[in-house]
């Protein structure tokens, strides 16, 4: 029955996600791009939080230019519009290769809210990660705490 109920509201929302629904193994292209998009996206913070985690824990030597760049990345990626990516129907539950919980969907304010504070986050590291180290230590934190505040309740733990 609850897959019933869920097939049926999947269908009243529109073409992208009930083809997903129906075609499981055989995903909508136009589905699986949204989701390589929105992954795609995630590993390009990963790339840029990683230089500046590197240096914030000194396992890298800090190097102002490459702080700086990463920094403005971050917060360019931040600074995109991610609408487009995640579509209704396409969480773990329902699509296979995504770790994204269904809760996104049922409490969008929230997911919306916490990808606004990583935004403002890598903004105002951003400002300071090309002064010198100890700035980049100080500003460092949020970032990384808004990336794992999102991800502890939007997305499947992988273990
Ligand atoms: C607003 C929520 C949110 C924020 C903020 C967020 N993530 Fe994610 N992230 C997700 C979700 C949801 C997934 C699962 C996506 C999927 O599998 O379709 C994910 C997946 C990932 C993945 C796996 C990508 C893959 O190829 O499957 C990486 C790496 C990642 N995030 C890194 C980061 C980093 C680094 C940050 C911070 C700079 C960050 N994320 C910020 C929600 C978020």
């Amino acid at each position: 029955m609850a897959k019933i109920a869920r097939l049926t509201g999947a269908l009243a929302l529109g073409g992208l996600m009930a083809t997903a629904v129906l075609a499981e193994s055989h995903i909508d292209p136009a589905v699986q791009r949204a989701v390589d998009a929105r992954q795609a996206h995630m590993t390009l913070y990963s790339f840029n939080l990683g230089t500046l985690g590197g240096m914030a824990q000194d396992k890298i030597p800090y190097d102002a230019a490459m702080a700086g760049t990463a920094a403005s990345n971050l917060a360019a990626l931040g600074s995109v519009d991610q609408a487009g990516y995640w579509i209704e129907g396409t969480d773990a539950g329902t699509i296979e290769d995504t770790r994204a919980k269904a809760e996104i969907w049922t409490d969008m304010a929230d997911f919306e809210e916490k990808a606004m504070a990583l935004t403002n986050a890598s903004a105002a590291l951003a400002e300071v990660a090309g002064t010198d180290l100890d700035s980049l230590k100080a500003a460092f934190g949020d970032v990384g705490k808004a990336c794992g505040a999102c991800h502890e309740t939007y997305r499947v733990s992988d273990d």
